[in-house]
């Protein structure tokens, strides 16, 4: 499934990037219709995963009509990753709601928050490049493909990507991903390209590389590929309000034509309502705020309607707020 995410792509394939609080199953639903070829869950704890937490189980769901999922993982210790995994490998939890099954368990060895870093997880991992290593095998026990989303390394002085890939590839993952930053940098200045090169360089041509950092555009992804010859780009915080970004990487730049004032607005509402029913109207149009508020910028009145959302209640109230 992964080499046919690669191979039968007419330009390059992109993929929406984990992102905590944000790429749950009706995001990632709405951003596949759009064209994109592939995305990953939120993180979730392989602990937790393994101590059969319904909370996590519910981060795990895939819906029908995604684009092929990878569930990404977060944890240091290769045991438990590997009994998480094979939960996920073979939908054997309590709450697992797969509508179709995910494509490969992808490992979190980027997230720069202090809470996980401070347990041994995420971007901390750089820092052990051999256990990264182990945490792959781990992972590839029950026969999912397993991918790593790495950074360019945890500090300025300890850019190490190229190591942590090798050591990656060469205990079986299928692809890794590079995020050009380093743990420290957090979300900027600007991605590093040449770390990205450097990472497509060393792996062998049967491991895919995913260049990620700052992709805004057709041009900018474009160019990410050009310059570092990755296979593919993960995009992040763009997407989160312009979904869209996926049809316009998949014209090749040619004829793509942004959507309406109208068109963003029934977009963001769609996918509030559709929230609301997956976790509940209380809990849904809390998180609508933040998530409107993506779509919304830019447009004519965004401020007004921020300040709306943010005191809306109800869905109702939501809809009447973004109604058109
Ligand atoms: C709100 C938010 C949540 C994120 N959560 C995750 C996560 O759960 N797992 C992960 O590997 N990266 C996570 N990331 C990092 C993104 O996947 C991505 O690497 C980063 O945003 C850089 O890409 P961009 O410049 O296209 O945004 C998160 C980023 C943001 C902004």
């Amino acid at each position: 499934m992964l080499d046919n995410i690669f191979t039968n792509n007419k330009i390059f394939p992109a993929f929406l990037a984990p992102m905590a609080g944000f790429t749950d199953a009706p995001f990632r639903r709405l951003c596949s219709r759009l064209g994109c070829d592939m995305s990953v869950s939120e993180m979730i704890s392989a602990k937790a995963m393994v101590y059969r937490d319904k909370k996590t189980a519910a981060l795990a769901k895939i819906y029908e009509g995604e684009a092929p999922v990878s569930i990404q993982l977060f944890g240091h210790e290769p045991d438990v990753m590997a009994e998480a995994a094979c939960m996920v490998a073979e939908g054997s939890f309590e709450g697992c709601d797969f509508a179709r099954p995910p494509v490969a368990i992808d490992i979190n060895m980027g997230c720069p928050v202090k809470k996980i870093v401070s347990s041994g997880d995420g971007s901390a991992l750089m820092k052990t490049p051999e256990l990264c290593g182990r945490l792959v095998e781990g992972a590839k026990k029950c026969g999912l493909p397993v991918t790593v989303k790495i950074r360019a390394g945890f500090t300025a002085q300890s850019k190490n990507a190229v190591e942590v890939a090798r050591i990656c590839a060469d205990a079986g993952a299928a692809a890794v991903c590079v995020h050009g930053r380093t743990r420290e940098q957090m979300y900027a200045p600007g991605v590093d390209l040449d770390i990205i090169a450097a990472v497509r360089d060393a792996l062998p041509d049967s491991v895919y590389v995913i260049g990620n950092g700052d992709v805004r555009d057709f041009e900018s992804a474009r160019h990410m590929v050009s310059y570092t010859g990755c296979n593919g780009v993960m995009v992040g915080r763009a997407a989160l309000g312009d979904p869209w970004l996926f049809a316009e990487i998949a014209s090749g730049g040619v004829g793509y034509e942004p959507p309406s004032h109208e068109e963003r607005l029934r977009t963001a509402a769609e996918l509030i309502a559709e929230i609301c029913r997956e976790k509940g109207e209380f809990a849904g149009v809390r998180e609508s705020r933040g998530r409107a508020a993506h779509f919304i910028k830019g447009l004519r009145g965004a401020a007004e309607m921020r300040a709306a959302l943010n005191s809306a209640e109800t869905l109702a109230e939501v809809m009447d707020i973004l109604k058109i």
